[in-house]
């Protein structure tokens, strides 16, 4: 049930949700607060008033002023929900008389305020009143940190395509919300520059981004960065450290690479994510921080879990919005965008400033088909920088992978009764390995692919290797 009071004249005003069982208290409020606050809506029972929390057309709320022992859930579970609506909400608490703890708990969980029942109606438009001045001010601190980040971002988001746009959008839409974010796409498509994106546009913007790359460690290396370790948590840990679910306290946390963790990890994560407290390894004090997750993939992680090498309860946990990048050949328009924002960038950066492509140089660009992506286009574009002697990219500064007639092409010979590409990939994953001493980045760039990429192909395959290992880890 629910009832608005709403006159047009006040219809940009702030807005305020009042959650209360007692019809009789309810109308009171309303009344009270519709007077000088205006836009007033109201529910009677907890799950109706999170259900329209999670209901994302409307506007969110300034203030929230809610009952805590409610039918259909609890206030906790209301604040809640409006914690992960937006963040910027104040959200005020009415508590019966000996619930004290809850009271306390509630600040704990992000509350603005408490009052104790009975509570007059004058003392609750005056802490109304305080919990609107402050929601306004995080409003005014989150569009300026937003203007000032979308000035910044803008321009480093090259891109005008239908599909990248949608990205881009949901990305806004979704940052000044607490709920957690996967970005999916392929190895160079963009993912951290839309994690950042995320970060940059939400109230955390002032607070710390940290990234986490899950692919480059091992087992247990990963868990004591992402918690820490006491001192004598394991044989070389001489020093207590601080996670980096403690260093990103009050910002975002951004997990890379989070397909690839171990069966153990994976679980510690998911607890984690669930009751939002961890120990530092070899430790027993409880810590809590305050850290929204950003994660990012280039697996297909429901494949992932097909195949058992993914939890599904762990990717419920960071899906709940997902944000998917388009592979670049299916942007052609983003091509040509980025490869005329790559010049202009490279030909400032290496003080080369050049014209643009020759018409047959752009041809060649627009019909490659950017496996690598972004990143691939990027690294092409600042070799032809390189490269070109006039103020012109001719063709042949454009070197393009597997492009025929490159020189030096190997190619492999084919049996009579064929071959399993998957021998061939593995045979060559083996040789590479070898020549570049097992150093993922050599190897990576003699195959033409990323670090990522290499890893997940090394993983895939099965192949183990004591320097791989070793080299992997020092990398990281
Ligand atoms: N739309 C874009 N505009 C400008 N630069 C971009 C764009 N998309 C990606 N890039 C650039 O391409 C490179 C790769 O992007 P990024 O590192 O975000 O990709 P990724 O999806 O995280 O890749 P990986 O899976 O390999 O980690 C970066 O240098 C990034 O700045
Ligand atoms: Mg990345």
């Amino acid at each position: 049930m629910s009832a608005t009071l709403r006159p047009e004249a006040a219809a940009a005003g702030p807005r305020l949700l009042v959650v209360e069982d007692n019809d009789g208290l309810r109308r009171a409020m309303v009344r009270a607060l519709a007077g000088p606050f205006a836009c007033v809506d109201a529910e009677a029972r907890g799950d109706r008033a999170v259900a329209r929390l999670q209901e994302t057309t409307e506007a969110s709320y300034d203030v929230v002023v809610t009952d805590l022992r409610l039918p259909g859930a609890s206030g906790l579970e209301v604040l809640e929900a409006v914690r992960q609506r937006d963040e910027r909400t104040a959200v005020l608490l009415l508590t019966a008389f000996g619930s004290i703890e809850t009271a306390v708990e509630a600040m704990r969980l992000g509350a603005f305020d408490f009052a104790q029942k009975p509570v007059a109606l004058e003392e609750l438009e005056i802490r109304v009143g305080k919990a609107l001045d402050h929601a306004g001010l995080l409003r005014r601190v989150a569009s300026l940190e937003a203007e000032r980040a979308s000035r910044r971002s803008e321009l480093a988001i090259v891109g005008n395509s239908p599909a990248l746009r949608t990205a881009l959008d949901l990305a806004a839409r979704v940052a000044p919300t607490r709920a957690t974010v996967l970005v999916t796409g392929e190895t160079g498509t963009g993912k951290e520059l839309v994690a950042g994106l995320v970060h940059e546009r939400s109230s955390r913007a002032g607070g710390p981004f940290v990234k986490v790359n899950c692919a480059a460690l091992p087992e247990t290396l990963l868990e004591s960065e992402l918690f820490g370790h006491e001192r004598g948590a394991f044989t070389s840990a001489d020093r207590e450290r601080i996670g980096r679910f403690e260093q990103a306290d009050g910002g975002t946390l951004f997990l890379d690479e989070v397909g690839d963790m171990s069966a153990a990890t994976q679980a510690k994560l998911l607890r984690v994510l669930q009751e939002q407290e961890f120990h530092r390894l070899g430790g027993t004090r409880t810590i809590r921080t305050d850290v929204r997750i950003v994660a990012a993939t280039n697996l297909d992680l429901p494949e992932a879990i097909r195949e058992g090498r993914f939890r599904e309860d762990l990717y419920f946990r960071l899906n709940v919005i997902g944000i998917a990048l388009p592979p670049l050949r299916d942007r052609v328009d983003d091509v040509l965008a980025l490869a005329h924002h790559f010049l202009d960038a490279f030909g400032r950066e290496l003080g080369r400033a050049r014209d643009g492509f020759r018409p047959d140089a752009l041809a060649r660009i627009r019909a490659h088909d950017w496996p690598g992506n972004v990143r691939e286009l990027r690294n092409v574009i600042e070799r032809a920088v390189l490269m070109s002697s006039g103020p012109w990219i001719e063709a042949g500064d454009v070197v393009l992978a597997g492009t025929p007639g490159d020189e030096g092409r190997w190619a492999p010979r084919l049996p009579a009764e064929g071959l399993a590409l998957e021998e061939v990939e593995r045979a060559v994953v083996l040789e590479v390995l070898a020549r570049a001493d097992y150093v993922q980045k050599d190897a990576a760039r003699l195959l033409g692919i990323s670090r990522r990429k290499l890893n997940y192909m090394v993983g895939r395959m099965g192949i183990t290797h004591e320097r791989w290992r070793r080299n992997r880890a020092e990398a990281g």
